[in-house]
Formats: C-alpha cells, sequence, structure tokens
C-alpha cells in the first residue's frame, strides 16, 4: 500500500497518521466522478490514429502501454538517466508590462456583496465532495472572502466576457483532483446563463467534457496527476501502491490534450507519497527504476516543458501552470496550541506570508526554474501563497465520504476531515478569477 513515511511531519502520532493514510488512500480511490451520478461511462476508444498527426514529437509515436496493472520485473536505483529539453536556452523573461503587478501578493477581504459569485445549490454540476453548505456546514463565511492583490486591483470577474474568450474554443484542465476542482468551480461559475438545453456534460472517465453550444465552446477535464503516462491514468481504478511512470512519455494524455485551445496544468500531490518506479519507454524487459518523487515530479515536469516547448501551436495556444495547492493537516503550524487540523476553522490566516509545510519549497524551486525557461509559453498561476492563507477552505468533514466512518471516527471528527480539497463556491473561484485576469 501507500508509503507510510510520506507524512513526515506526522512521526510522532501514528495512529493519526495511520488514519490519515487510510484516508488519503480512500480520497484517491474515489478522486473521480463518483459522485456526479448522472453519468454513465462511455469508454469512447482514444483517437489515437486521428490525434497523431497533431503531435509534436515524432518519438511519441509509439503509444506507450502503461496501466494499473503494469509491474515491474525488477527494480533498479535510479541511474541518472536526464530528459533533455532547452535546459540552457533561456527564453527571455516576461516583459515588464506583464510584471507590474504581482497579483498573486495581497490579501483575503471579507467582501460579501462581491462573494460567492454563485450559489453551490444552483449548480448542477456541484461535486458532492466539494458542497460542503449541502453537507451541513453551517458557517458559511469561508464564501465571502474576495482576493485583493497589494498594488491593483484583479480584473472584474464577468460572466459575459469570460464566454467571449470562450467562443469557439476547447478549454482543458489536465491534472488531479485539485484541478478538478477548480474546473468544476469554472463549470459553476459559466453554467448558468446558457440555457439547460444548451449545455451538456458527457463524461467520460479520462476526459470529460463540459459544452455550451451557443458559443461553440467547452470546458473540460483531463485526469493526469502525475502529467506523464502512469499506473494512475484511471480515474476511477488507480493502483495505489506503488507508483510506476513512463517518464519520458505522456502518450496518453498528449493525444487528448493536443487540439485543445487553453491548456490549465497541475500536478503536484501524487508527487508526495514516496517513491516513484520508472518505466522508460525504451526498456523492453520491465526494468524499473526507483526515484524519490521530487525527482520524479522533475522528470515529468520536463517532459511536459518539452512538449510545451517544441510545441508550434503555442501563437494559438495559451497555457497555464497552476502551483501546488497547500494543504492544512496541522493546526500547530499556525496556532501553537492547537492539536487540530483544518476542522473547526473558521478564519482566514492573517499572518503575512504565512507558509505551511505541506507546500515544499524545493519543489517549488524545482517548479519555477522549469517554467523561467519556458518564458512566455506559459503563464504561472501562482496561487499558492493565497491559497495558504485560507485554512478555512477546505471540506473537513463537510463533504461525502464513500466509506462508512465508524463510531471511533465520529466521535473525533478530525480524525477523518479532508483538509486537502477546497468547498465550493470558494478558493478555487478565485484561481479561476486569476485565469480570467490572464486570458
Ligand atoms: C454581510 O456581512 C455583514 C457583516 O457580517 C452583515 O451585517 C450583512 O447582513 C451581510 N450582508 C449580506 C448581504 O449577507
Ligand atoms: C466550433 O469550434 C471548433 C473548434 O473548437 C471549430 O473547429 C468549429 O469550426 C466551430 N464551429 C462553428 C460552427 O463555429
Ligand atoms: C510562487 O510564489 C512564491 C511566493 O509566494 C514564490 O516563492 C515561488 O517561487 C513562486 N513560484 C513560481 C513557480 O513562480
Amino acid at each position: 500500500m501507500v508509503q507510510i513515511n510520506v507524512w513526515k511531519w506526522s512521526k510522532r502520532r501514528p495512529c493519526f497518521q495511520i488514519t490519515f493514510l487510510i484516508f488519503m488512500v480512500f480520497i484517491a480511490a474515489t478522486s473521480l466522478f463518483n459522485e456526479l451520478k448522472i453519468q454513465h461511462f462511455d469508454h469512447h476508444n482514444p483517437q489515437i490514429q486521428s490525434d497523431r498527426n497533431h503531435l509534436p514529437n515524432s518519438n511519441h509515436l509509439n503509444p506507450t502501454e502503461i496501466d494499473r496493472f503494469t509491474e515491474c520485473s525488477s527494480t533498479e536505483k535510479y541511474s541518472g538517466r536526464k530528459i533533455e529539453w532547452n535546459e540552457n536556452d533561456r527564453l527571455k523573461p516576461v516583459s515588464d508590462s506583464e510584471k507590474e503587478c504581482d497579483v498573486f501578493s495581497g490579501k483575503w477581504v471579507f467582501d460579501n456583496t462581491s462573494h460567492p459569485l454563485y450559489i453551490e445549490s444552483s449548480c448542477p454540476y456541484m461535486s458532492d465532495q466539494l458542497a460542503c453548505h449541502k453537507h451541513g456546514r453551517a458557517d458559511l463565511n469561508y464564501q465571502y472572502w474576495r482576493w485583493q492583490p497589494n498594488d491593483c486591483n484583479l480584473k472584474r470577474w464577468n460572466v459575459a466576457e469570460m464566454w467571449e474568450k470562450l467562443r469557439g474554443k476547447r478549454l482543458m484542465f489536465v491534472g488531479d483532483s485539485l484541478n478538478r476542482g477548480q474546473w468544476i468551480s469554472l463549470v459553476c461559475l459559466l453554467q448558468s446563463v446558457v440555457p439547460a438545453n444548451k449545455r451538456s456534460m458527457s463524461p467520460n472517465a479520462h476526459l470529460t467534457i463540459f459544452r455550451a453550444e451557443e458559443y461553440n465552446a467547452s470546458i473540460e477535464f483531463l485526469w493526469a496527476p502525475l502529467l506523464v503516462d502512469s499506473n494512475s491514468d484511471d480515474p476511477v481504478n488507480h493502483r495505489l501502491g506503488d507508483r510506476i511512470i513512463r517518464p519520458d512519455s505522456a502518450y496518453r494524455h498528449l493525444s487528448k490534450w493536443a487540439d485543445a485551445d487553453i491548456l490549465v496544468f497541475n500536478t503536484y500531490l501524487w508527487w508526495r507519497q514516496g517513491p516513484v518506479k520508472l518505466l522508460w519507454k525504451s526498456e523492453e524487459n520491465g526494468v524499473c527504476e526507483e526515484l524519490d518523487g521530487q525527482g520524479a515530479m522533475e522528470l515529468a515536469m520536463k517532459t511536459w516543458a518539452k512538449w510545451v516547448n517544441s510545441d508550434d501551436n503555442h501563437n494559438k495556444r495559451r497555457v497555464f501552470f497552476v502551483t501546488m495547492s497547500p494543504t492544512h493537516q496541522w493546526g500547530r503550524e499556525w496556532n501553537p496550541k492547537s492539536e487540530g487540523n483544518c476542522y473547526g476553522e473558521n478564519h482566514p490566516i492573517t499572518e503575512k506570508k504565512y507558509w505551511g509545510s505541506g507546500s515544499d519549497l524545493p519543489t517549488m524551486t524545482m517548479v519555477e526554474n522549469i517554467l523561467a525557461r519556458l518564458g512566455s509559453k506559459v503563464t504561472v498561476l501562482n496561487i499558492t501563497q493565497l491559497s495558504e492563507y485560507r485554512k478555512d477552505g477546505h471540506p473537513s468533514i463537510y463533504r461525502k465520504f464513500w466509506e462508512t466512518l465508524s463510531p471511533e471516527q465520529l466521535s473525533k471528527p478530525e480524525s477523518y476531515s479532508d483538509c486537502i480539497h477546497w468547498c465550493l463556491p470558494g478558493v478555487p473561484d478565485v484561481w479561476n478569477e486569476l485565469l480570467f485576469h490572464f486570458l
């Protein structure tokens, strides 16, 4: 099963730790679509043939088969093999006009006139994992905060204008369940102005598509928690034990995302659960190499960056990368007297530059170095700091849980609190306001 030593800072409390891990496994296992009961999965054949023509790198021509049944015949130490891309070729830095104001530095302002931007119960696509009010959360203050940058204002959210930007386009979120939360947020932000018979949600385990006919536009979500091909690419049936990735191929996902006009990527939490096994494309005998999570994430990020860099469509296409979403598992990090976590928190952290241990700085530096080399080909949505303040924004116990909770768990709510995902309406709406700001 999942490595127990991941959550290093929890060593002091083994019982809680194990409960938490079981919970994590559980969240991962159910992280997609279980709650969207309206859907019946139809497993389309991936359009591998027709999509091939769009792929920029000819070395992607061989679809790499890796799935949850993949096994390593043996495992060796990491050989040091790298992903080659334009390591030395630093692109021009972002222009001064883009740097004018750092919209990611600022503070949360209580503003119940402008927020929330939609009503939880009026969004038919809301997820039961994120609908906190529906699941019993009584204080709704988490819905009323507006993000206020220090030196300027965010572009004012405008549904009609956003639809105009999306007209005739495919916007695709690619990543894990946090990215999926942002996708649901955007669908909820935008769906109300489209008549019910002019919109649709077509589920398809790997790729889910929200379409709005009038605008000939779609807002899609592609499950790719590790960006590259892996044994965790089935959104419902993941393999939860060993993570096995193809460090040098994102073929499965790329064949879907290659036609999108606007791409929003994320990846992080899935790399935080211990060592990862690498199964290189050229390896024919199933021999894996083992590497720590951050090292493996770096290989995956470079494979992704290589695609972004070589994408000859980048004049028409916009690519965004969303930085790590913070977690609030350890109350003592913002309140030394606390034994708990995000459960019961109903106010943002006010300490300037507060940064919790869940957001790994070396990982951030690695990501920043890669993104810097992509220059203007990628726009960074640096949501980490602003979301760090929002210990009040998580579902904690106010979401649908898929397993039956034991009396022992129920008597100690923090033991099964979800302090990873975010309630909607809430923090991910602001990530989308930032997306709108830069689009
Ligand atoms: C907004 O919040 C203030 C202060 O908490 C309260 O007095 C007011 O009734 C609220 N307004 C709305 C529209 O909820
Ligand atoms: C709808 O958008 C697609 C691109 O997503 C485009 O190829 C197609 O021509 C558009 N159709 C109309 C009727 O505008
Ligand atoms: C995001 O912002 C933080 C400061 O809040 C900074 O340390 C980090 O390097 C930034 N990350 C990226 C990828 O720009």
